[in-house]
């Protein structure tokens, strides 16, 4: 039986092995999808674990997105762009480290039919996920990224990476067309970003990548203003459909009954 992982720190909270293990019995795959609590002290022998076969493919999950690149003999181009893995595989004896949180963000916004192209895109927070964001938002073709994050130097080092980015202070509102909750803030249904509704406008994009709760305060409030709202469901079962392709060479069905699995 093959077995997989996703690996972080919490983790006692993740979806992946529903999911997975939804689409593992679907298709009649001899496979287990497991959930382990990991210390940054483990993810070397954990790896090691690819590369013996005892275990096929591995997710990681914060905070452990980039920490796990020195363990890889191997990086896809989107991971080393990103400097972020999320899905770690055996080829040809080799442990790959790649990235589809970038595609999974990118489909995610297209299949709630927004088109980012020449659009103004502001993104609170600098956490694991916004270099993905970032590089699925410039395929997209925005025209400019302006970012905004509580400890500014995140965001510093974000620039350094992507020229092109914008820095605003915390607590600022720039013009924008989209805008992307990246923080935390909102898994507690705690209420700590500060948006000038008049300056906003109307008729704006609010995206949120938390999917649990379904609605944060971000996209109520940004409903109760008028503008369109989605969150991070389809994004989320995007990363895990393109990891399950690779991983099993077999793609799984999004159906009503999968997008039901996470509410
Ligand atoms: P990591 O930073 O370890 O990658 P993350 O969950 O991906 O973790 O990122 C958390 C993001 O939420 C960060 O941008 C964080 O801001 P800081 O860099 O200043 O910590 C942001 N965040 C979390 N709680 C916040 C709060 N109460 N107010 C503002 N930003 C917050």
């Amino acid at each position: 039986m093959k077995k997989y992982l996703v690996i972080g720190n919490p983790i006692e909270h993740s979806l992946s092995p529903k999911l997975h293990n939804y689409w593992i019995k679907k298709k009649n795959i001899n496979a287990v999808y497991d959930k382990k609590l990991v210390n940054e002290e483990d993810i070397e022998s954990v790896i090691s674990e690819i590369k013996n076969e005892k275990i096929n493919g591995i997710n990681v999950t914060l905070p452990f997105k980039k920490l796990v690149i020195p363990f890889m003999d191997e990086l896809s181009s989107e991971a080393k762009e990103s400097q972020s893995v999320n899905t770690i595989y055996l080829q040809n004896g080799k442990v790959i480290g790649h990235n589809t949180d970038i595609s999974g963000f990118e489909l995610g916004v297209k299949y709630s039919k927004y088109d980012v192209k020449n659009k103004i895109v502001f993104i609170l927070g600098a956490g694991g996920v916004v270099s993905s964001i970032i590089i699925a938002l410039k395929k997209m073709g925005a025209a400019k990224i302006i970012i905004s994050n509580r400890t500014k130097n995140k965001s510093e080092d974000l620039k350094k990476i992507f020229k092109e980015l914008e820095i605003i202070e915390w607590g600022n509102t720039p013009n924008f067309d989209m805008v992307i909750n990246a923080t935390s803030i909102g898994l507690k249904n705690e209420d700590g970003i500060k948006l000038d509704y008049n300056v906003v406008g109307l008729g704006k994009f609010f995206y949120d990548v938390i999917y649990n709760p379904r609605e944060t305060i971000f996209l109520k409030r940004a409903k109760l203003f008028g503008n369109k709202t989605e969150n991070g469901k389809m994004m989320f079962i995007y990363q895990a459909h393109q990891a399950f392709t690779i991983w099993h060479k077999s793609m799984p069905e999004i159906d009503e009954e999968t997008k039901n699995l996470l509410d």
